[in-house]
């Protein structure tokens, strides 16, 4: 059965770009993430953020299983926060992919030379010769929000795993997390903590101010997408969805107070990440 057209892209505040309207499309203000790799390198670490050590790797290495000596390709690899874990894990062969020079250059530095590593500096919504079909498994941790063309990079992940290849993503959750466009509310009736959710069906390119107290202006390019637009997009790939997890923030308020344990109850209510799990067919 032929697919349903894709909706016409839109850019922040939900303006439309596409034919609909027959608007000249205006170019994107990306820069990409150089501007902000130092910071970025700083609030990730040798070991990850506080949300990669007690969230986002283990769901990672959970979904991902590795087997003694698989090679794997990290796409939006950033400061290679996912290689140590991996070679724990027993891999024999590491591939980091990504757009910054920067963060390369400083995964680089944190990560030594070592034989099974590799790092390209790449876009990886382009074709690239990096998308070669050697590897048995696949992540993109943190950033299929950041990527412009996500039908360009999923592409990329088919083509760079072998026949029955794995892929594991792991990303802001799009029903939940919107930058701009979701946040808490309290209740005070019903000493409940709320969701808030001011849209969602129109994708959107959110500008996302890296440092705000500073001033230095710094963004970076937040895309939201429907749920239903992203499970398309993977599946149009050639990637078939085989297991997705709905992961919570380990905080937890520990106040006895009645907003504390909303807060609590809450926190363990609305899921702040989605890990989905394909293989190549
Ligand atoms: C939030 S960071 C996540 C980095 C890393 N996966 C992590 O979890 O720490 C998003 C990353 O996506 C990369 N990125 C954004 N657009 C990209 C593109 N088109 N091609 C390759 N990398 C891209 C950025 O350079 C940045 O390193």
């Amino acid at each position: 059965m032929p697919l349903p057209p894709r909706r016409p892209s839109h850019t922040k505040q939900g303006q439309r770009t596409g034919p609909a309207t027959g608007r000249k499309a205006p170019q994107s203000k990306d820069r990409g993430w150089d501007p902000v790799a130092a910071w970025y390198d700083k609030l990730v670490g040798e070991a990850g953020s506080d949300y990669h050590q007690n969230v986002i790797l283990p769901a990672t290495l959970r979904m991902l299983a590795i087997q003694a000596g698989e090679a794997v390709m990290d796409v939006c690899c950033g400061q290679g926060v996912l290689v140590r874990p991996l070679l724990e894990g027993g891999i024999g062969r590491f591939t980091g992919v990504d757009a910054s020079r920067r963060l390369i250059e400083s995964a680089k530095s944190r990560h030594g030379v070592d034989p099974r590593v590799g790092w390209v500096v790449a876009d990886a919504c382009l074709p690239g010769p990096w998308a070669d079909g050697s590897y048995d498994a696949a992540t993109c941790i943190m950033a299929v929000h950041d990527v412009p063309d996500i039908a360009g990079m999923f592409s990329n992940i088919f083509r760079a795993l072998k026949p029955g290849g794995r892929a594991v993503m792991v990303f802001m959750h799009p029903c939940f997390r919107i930058p701009r466009k979701t946040h808490w509310g309290w209740d005070g009736d019903q000493k409940i903590q709320y969701r808030r959710l001011d849209s969602y069906g129109t994708p959107l390119e959110i500008p996302i101010t890296t440092h705000p107290g500073k001033g230095t202006g710094e963004q970076t390019h937040f895309h939201h997408r429907p749920l239903a637009d992203l499970l398309t997009t993977i599946g149009q790939s050639g990637l078939a969805v085989v297991a997705c997890d709905e992961l919570y923030s380990h905080r937890r308020s520990q106040g006895t107070g009645p907003f504390s344990k909303a807060e609590h109850f809450a926190a363990g209510e609305f899921p702040m990440f989605i890990a989905l799990k394909a293989v190549k067919i």
